[in-house]
């Protein structure tokens, strides 16, 4: 079993988390519960920017807070001196509420509405990743009406696309985000920017997929982007202050996954760049990074406790806990993979093979398919390990199953920071059914 930052199996042959018991955990605020080692969220941060500082580059690491955005984390990030990259008017509000600083506010997304753009530019927030050509015609508008000069990177999609494992060059790329390089699109972006009253174009932004483990893609995607700086700088005298390379570096859910540090994805980021703009002869930006599942996702663990069990003889063995599907939908949307153990007898030698099922109603709501455990029973308490990143923040109340608790730990210490739903949170915006009065 592999025990990521500051976990550990305790005296009691308990799992700990942050110095904290987990089984003191699950009893003092009910399971499901989501558990973050802190400590592992600020290595993580601080393996990020050193690894700029080293290189004595400018840089911002902003923190891509669909991961997991509630105020305490934004506020945590805060304290780390990241910045953070917002993708809709509730995490941008979530940001506010939690007196994050505007200015190192990044706001992303596909189709940002023309209230969630006034919101942005009311507040005076770092940048707007402007995404489509609909979108730059907004932003004029309201440039326009709010007398401002809009700071915006454009979003570009280098025909680069990330496979996990490898990597895939098209033409044109086929995706729903941002203005293509190769077809022109790009440039038309920046000549409908660059040196426009309503518009202080910082730079370029491009984000090539998600849970990467090769640094190769990151390569690519810069070499193509500097092929059109190029010709950017020649035709329009057009050169970013800023280049942001996006997130997607790959954490281990399983032993299936082999992650490289974060500091090595920096460096070659930073390597890369710095060939590109020697080639040109010309200073190197600003580099930008969006990281979110490095950032949180090992260091999240849920805790559940286990129900009922149900043999399928000569198939398989079913033990169902207390959460499932609507507290982490990764296993039945992408077929994504977890490690667990029992949090309150973690030195038992593991005796049999069980699948994990959730409570949903619904076949396809299996956590773990065919999990090692020592002989689980009602009332033990699973921990199914790397849940940090895309849980909370996915999660639903499919079935009328409040939201659960989330805790942060560190230094022995447990602090909640998200309370358990409770059913008359379910039901407060429900409004009564008017019956039709019969005559
Ligand atoms: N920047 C941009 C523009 C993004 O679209 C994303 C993720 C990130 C940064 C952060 O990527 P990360 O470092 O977390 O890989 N729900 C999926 C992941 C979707 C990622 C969407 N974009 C999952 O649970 O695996």
């Amino acid at each position: 079993m592999f025990l990521h930052g500051t976990s550990k199996i305790d005296g009691q042959g308990h799992l700990e988390i942050g110095g904290v018991d987990t089984v003191k955990l699950a009893k003092e605020f009910g399971t499901p519960l989501y558990v973050y080692d802190v400590a592992l969220i600020r290595e993580r941060a601080r393996q990020f920017k050193d690894t700029f500082k080293q290189h004595g580059v400018k840089a911002q690491v902003a923190y891509a807070s669909k991961a997991f955005s509630t105020m305490a984390m934004v506020q945590l990030v805060q304290e780390e001196g990241l910045s953070l990259d917002v993708v809709s008017g509730g995490e941008l509000y979530t940001a506010l509420a939690a007196g994050f600083p505007r200015e190192k506010i990044h706001f992303h997304g596909n189709n940002k509405s023309k209230a969630e753009l006034e919101m942005a530019i009311r507040e005076g927030i770092g940048c707007i990743v402007v995404d489509n050509f609909y979108e730059i015609e907004l932003l004029k508008e309201l440039g326009d009406v709010y007398q401002k000069k809009i700071p915006v990177l454009l979003r570009i999609t280098p025909g680069i696309e990330a496979h996990t494992h490898d990597y895939i060059l098209t033409g044109q790329e086929d995706s729903k985000f941002g203005f293509d390089l190769q077809n022109g699109q790009a440039e038309q972006a920046v000549r409908q920017t660059f040196n426009m009253p309503q518009f202080d174009l910082l730079g370029v932004h491009c984000h090539i997929g998600s849970q990467i483990f090769e640094t190769a893609g990151f390569i690519m995607a810069t070499q193509k982007i500097f092929e059109k700086l190029k010709e950017w700088k020649e035709k329009m005298n057009f050169f970013p202050k800023v280049l942001n390379l996006g997130g997607g570096f790959g954490i281990r859910y399983t032993n299936e996954d082999d992650p490289i540090p974060v500091s090595q994805y920096v460096n070659v980021i930073i390597e890369e760049v710095k060939k590109q703009t020697e080639a040109m002869n010309i200073g190197i930006p600003e580099i930008w990074i969006e990281p979110g599942r490095s950032l949180v996702g090992d260091a999240g663990t849920t805790l559940y406790s286990i129900g009922s069990r149900k043999n399928v003889p000569n198939i398989r063995e079913y033990v169902s806990v207390d959460g499932g599907m609507n507290d982490n939908i990764r296993p039945a949307l992408y077929q994504a993979k977890y490690e667990a153990a029992l949090a309150n007898r973690m030195n038992d030698e593991v005796d049999e093979e069980v699948s994990i099922a959730g409570k949903c109603c619904e076949s396809g709501d299996m956590l773990i398919w065919d999990l090692p455990l020592p002989n689980p029973q009602p009332k033990d308490i699973l921990a199914v390990f790397c849940t940090g990143a895309y849980g909370y923040s996915m999660a639903s109340h499919y079935n009328r199953i409040p939201k659960p608790a989330v805790v942060f730990v560190e230094d022995g210490e447990a602090q909640l920071v998200v309370k358990r739903e409770t059913y008359e949170d379910l039901i407060k915006n429900d409004l009564p059914f008017k019956a039709k009065v019969k005559n």
